[in-house]
C-alpha cells in the first residue's frame, strides 16, 4: 500500500491517504512533546516503539469485540487504519488520581477512584483541550445523547479490558485518553494507545512507565517506552 496525500499532521502522527478511500496509513513520528507542545524533543525509534505497542493493543481490543480502526501494521512505524471522521473529543478514563485530576481536586496522587470516571475534553490545540461540562458537549454539537452514552459505555468497557491486560503485564492503568470517529453510522475507536496517552505504573515498585518520565524529567524515556513494549508484546498474541 502506497502513501499518497498527507491529510493531517499532528504532534506525534501523520495520516496519509491511500488509493483506497476507506483506508489510511497512520505513521508514528519520533517527536516527543508535552504541555501542548511547549516542551519538545525527539527520540530515535519512538515512532516504531509506539506503533508496535498500539498495534498490539488494538489487535487485542479487536479480539475482545471492540470495534477499532486498526487493520494491520505494514512497517515499523506505519499501520493501515480505517478512514474515520474523527469526533473532536478526547475521552479520558481514570482509575487513580493523577495529573490534571490531582490539580483540579487536590486529592493525593495514586488514590484509587472507586468507580472509574470518564471525562470529555474538547480536542483543540488553540484552546488547550479544555474539559467540557456535560451540557457543553451537546451545545458544541459533537455527539447526540445516544452517542454520548455509547462513548461512555465503550470507554468503560475498554478500560476494563485494557486494565486486565496491563495487569497481566504487571502495570497499573492509572488513566488514559481515547479518540473515536465515525465510520458510516458506527462509532469506532481510532487514534492510538501508547505510553504517550496512558499513565502506567509498575504494580510492584510504583515506577512511572509513561510520558510523565519525559514531562517531569524522571529518567530515561527510551528505556521506559521499550520496557512497556517488551511487556505488551510478551503477553499479546
Ligand atoms: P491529564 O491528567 O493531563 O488530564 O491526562 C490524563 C491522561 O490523558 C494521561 O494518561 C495522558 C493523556 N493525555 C493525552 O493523551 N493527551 C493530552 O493532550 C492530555 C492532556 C492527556
Ligand atoms: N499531548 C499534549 C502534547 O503532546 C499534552 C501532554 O501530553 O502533556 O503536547
Amino acid at each position: 500500500m502506497q502513501k499518497r496525500k498527507k491529510l493531517y499532521e499532528g504532534k506525534a502522527k501523520i495520516l496519509w491517504a491511500t488509493d483506497d478511500p476507506n483506508l489510511l496509513i497512520q505513521e508514528f513520528k519520533d517527536s516527543l512533546t508535552a504541555f501542548d507542545g511547549v516542551k519538545k524533543s525527539s527520540m530515535g525509534g519512538k515512532g516504531s516503539i509506539n506503533c508496535e505497542i498500539t498495534s498490539a493493543l488494538f489487535k487485542m481490543l479487536e479480539s475482545k469485540g471492540i470495534d477499532t480502526h486498526f487493520v494491520k501494521k505494514i512497517a515499523p512505524s506505519e499501520q493501515v487504519v480505517r478512514h474515520l471522521k474523527m469526533i473532536q473529543l478526547e475521552v479520558i478514563v481514570r482509575n487513580y488520581v493523577a495529573g490534571s485530576l490531582k490539580k483540579r481536586t487536590g486529592l493525593p496522587e495514586g488514590k484509587e477512584i472507586e468507580r472509574p470516571i470518564v471525562e470529555f475534553y474538547f480536542k483543540s490545540d488553540e484552546l488547550h483541550d479544555p474539559l467540557l461540562a456535560f451540557d457543553h458537549i451537546f451545545m458544541m454539537g459533537f455527539v447526540s445523547m445516544a452517542e454520548y452514552n455509547y462513548l461512555r459505555k465503550a470507554a468503560l468497557k475498554i478500560n476494563e479490558i485494557l486494565g486486565n491486560f496491563f495487569s497481566e503485564c504487571g502495570l497499573k492503568l492509572v488513566d488514559f485518553k481515547l479518540e473515536f470517529g465515525r465510520h458510516g453510522t458506527d462509532i469506532v475507536l481510532g487514534d492510538e494507545i501508547t505510553p504517550d496517552t496512558c499513565r502506567l505504573w509498575d504494580e510492584k515498585t510504583g515506577e512511572k512507565l509513561d510520558k510523565d518520565v519525559f514531562r517531569f524529567d524522571l529518567g530515561d524515556v527510551e528505556s521506559v517506552y521499550k520496557e512497556v513494549m517488551r511487556r505488551v508484546t510478551e503477553i499479546s498474541v
